[in-house]
């Protein structure tokens, strides 16, 4: 029996990465999936690749009227939204001398105010509909302490998990399970773009960041996008209705919490 047999999940930011890998383990699992990407030419190449279970829209999680559009149109693609995961994010990082405000608004209106109301307008649609749902949040071991060079995402993605606490105690009352995803360093597109920062602002070669961080992840390696499906299964499943509110690191130890 597979575990996601007729439900839809939207997933924000799914036209690549882990995202994308997110929507094709869904699909594997019986669900639909329903791309939300502002970059649309890469999420209907992925929904194209996905097949007929799959449907790319454009949405800029950014803006009020995008997330509501979006939510209602990827409602109405499938007949209901059962999953959401607020997996579109920004990434950034400056020494605190150097940090902008732009940058700061730039960050914080994805990662936390797109997240927030992501999660508020599909909670509407799921209590409206009154078959709960779950909800998952990507969040980040950045999340879990400071990084010298990286304020801002560190800071946007504890926020990240103080929201899924607070969305978890409040939504459970109308069976919508809100948990978040805590992944470590996942190699891929994002990941090139966090080197290349790296290697401004600590002088180092490209691709030399990727290879300290791979040494020093316990499993031995960097993580994959496919490393974290099975927890993105498992909390939108049936088998996860009893957990409410938690962040689970899938980082290959690098954080214990
Ligand atoms: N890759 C990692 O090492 C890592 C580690 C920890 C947490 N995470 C988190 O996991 C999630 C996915 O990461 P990834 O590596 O796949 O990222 P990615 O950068 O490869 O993909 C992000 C996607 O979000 C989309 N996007 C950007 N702005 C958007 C907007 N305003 N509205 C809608 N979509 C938008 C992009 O077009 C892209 O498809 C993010 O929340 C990230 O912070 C990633």
């Amino acid at each position: 029996m597979k575990r996601l047999e007729n439900k839809t999940a939207l997933i924000t930011g799914a036209a690549r990465g882990i995202g994308l890998a997110f929507a094709k383990a869904y699909v594997a699992e019986g669900a639909r999936v329903v791309i939300a990407d502002i970059d649309i030419t890469r999420a209907r190449a992925a929904a194209e690749e996905i097949g007929a279970a799959a449907v790319a829209i454009e949405m800029d999680a950014t803006r009020q009227e995008s997330i509501e559009g979006a939510v209602e149109t990827a409602a109405e693609a499938f007949g209901g939204i059962d999953i959401l995961i607020n997996n579109a994010a920004l990434f950034t990082a400056a020494p605190i001398i150097e940090i902008t405000r732009d940058d700061y608004t730039r960050i914080f209106d994805l990662n936390v105010a797109g997240t927030l109301f992501t999660m508020q307008v599909v909670a509407r649609h799921m209590i409206d509909r009154g078959k709960g749902g779950k909800i998952i949040n990507m969040a980040s071991q950045a999340g879990r302490r400071g990084e010298p060079l990286v304020a801002i995402y560190c800071a946007s993605k504890a926020a990240v998990i103080s929201l899924t606490q607070s969305a978890g105690l409040n939504l459970i009352e109308h069976g919508i399970n809100v948990n978040a995803i805590s992944p470590g360093v996942v190699d891929g597109e994002h990941w090139d773009g966090v080197d290349a920062f790296f290697a401004k602002h600590e002088g180092k070669a490209p691709g030399q960041k990727k290879k300290e961080v791979s040494a020093s992840v316990p499993y031995g390696r960097m993580g994959r996008a496919s490393d974290l499906t099975g927890m993105a299964i498992f909390l939108a499943s049936e088998e996860a209705n009893y957990i409410v509110a938690q962040t689970y690191n899938v980082d290959g130890g690098n954080w214990m919490s």
